[in-house]
């Protein structure tokens, strides 16, 4: 494959543009849109043979529906989008050119890509995989190539699951009234590992956050079982009993002694 000319339709902020100054240090030419900026879609189509769809989570399928038709059959569409399904059925939908999903396993405040996550989805057409994949083991991102439904459900847990459970701590400290300065220097230092997330969470992109947990499409197994546990440990608590409690951490097969071992 030439070198191709690169849109990155949401270039102008956040992950996009990450990848815009990536492609552009990997001797691409990349053109950016956002809502205000860059070219129209007809006019990015034109130049770019590769368009990266990276706006937020709920308008990602209008912007496809948009740009997708205009595609050529030889020319590809991606997006960084965090779920995998949706946005590319969508791509398959509106568009007749080459379509692959991705979904960075990190976010715009990483230095290097070097041993990061990199969701690849293979979707339609063979032409562009290699070239796409070959610049991420170049850096040597951790590449993971799989099916759309098998990443949502991946990321049903260590998005939805995770977040949720610091959103639900972050809220229950909230509603604690608490003076954080005076709590700070109660803290222990798993406490303060936790209160560093809660902050990365609650101080910046609490729209993504959202967006994350709530359009998971299997989040609703997860919100069940989150239930269910809680429930199931309030019953234990109220009966302080520990030897329960106890057995139940230790019966999970999360941490056995062979990975322990390792
Ligand atoms: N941030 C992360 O850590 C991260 C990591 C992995 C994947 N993702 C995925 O990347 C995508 C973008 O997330 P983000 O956090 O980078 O969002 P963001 O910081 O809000 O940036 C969104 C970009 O989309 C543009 N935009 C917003 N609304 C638009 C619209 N209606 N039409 C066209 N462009 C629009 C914005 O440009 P203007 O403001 O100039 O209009 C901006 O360039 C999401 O699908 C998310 O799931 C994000």
């Amino acid at each position: 494959v030439k070198k191709p000319n690169i849109g990155i339709i949401g270039g102008t902020g956040g992950i996009g543009r990450w990848f815009a100054d990536f492609f552009q240090k990997e001797g691409y030419a990349v053109h950016i849109s956002g809502r205000r900026l860059g070219p129209s879609y007809p006019e990015l189509v034109e130049k770019c043979a590769v368009v990266i769809v990276s706006v937020p989570i709920k308008v990602t399928s209008q912007v496809i529906r948009q740009v997708g038709p205009l595609m050529p059959e030889e020319s590809l569409l991606t997006d960084l989008t965090s779920f995998k399904e949706k946005p590319v059925k969508a791509m398959l939908k509106f568009s007749r050119s080459e379509v692959i999903g991705l979904h960075p396993l990190f976010g715009p405040r990483i230095k290097s890509i070097t041993g990061h996550g990199m969701v690849i989805c293979p979707a339609r057409g063979e032409k562009w995989l290699p070239w796409i994949k070959n610049i991420f083991l170049k850096h040597k991102a951790a590449v993971i190539e799989t099916n759309p439904r098998q990443h949502d459900k991946w990321m049903a847990l260590v998005q939805g699951l995770n977040h949720l459970n610091t959103i639900t701590m972050g809220l229950v400290l909230d509603r604690s009234g608490l003076n954080l300065k005076e709590l700070e220097t109660y803290s222990t230092p798993m406490f303060r590992t936790k209160m560093d997330i809660i902050k990365q969470l609650f101080g910046r992109e609490s729209r993504l956050y959202s967006e994350i947990i709530t359009e998971n499409p299997h989040i609703h197994r997860i919100l069940q079982d989150y239930g269910e546990t809680l429930s199931g440990l309030k019953q234990i608590i109220r009966r302080k009993d520990s030897q329960r409690l106890q057995k139940m951490i230790d019966n999970t097969k999360l941490f056995s002694k062979e990975t322990e071992q390792q």
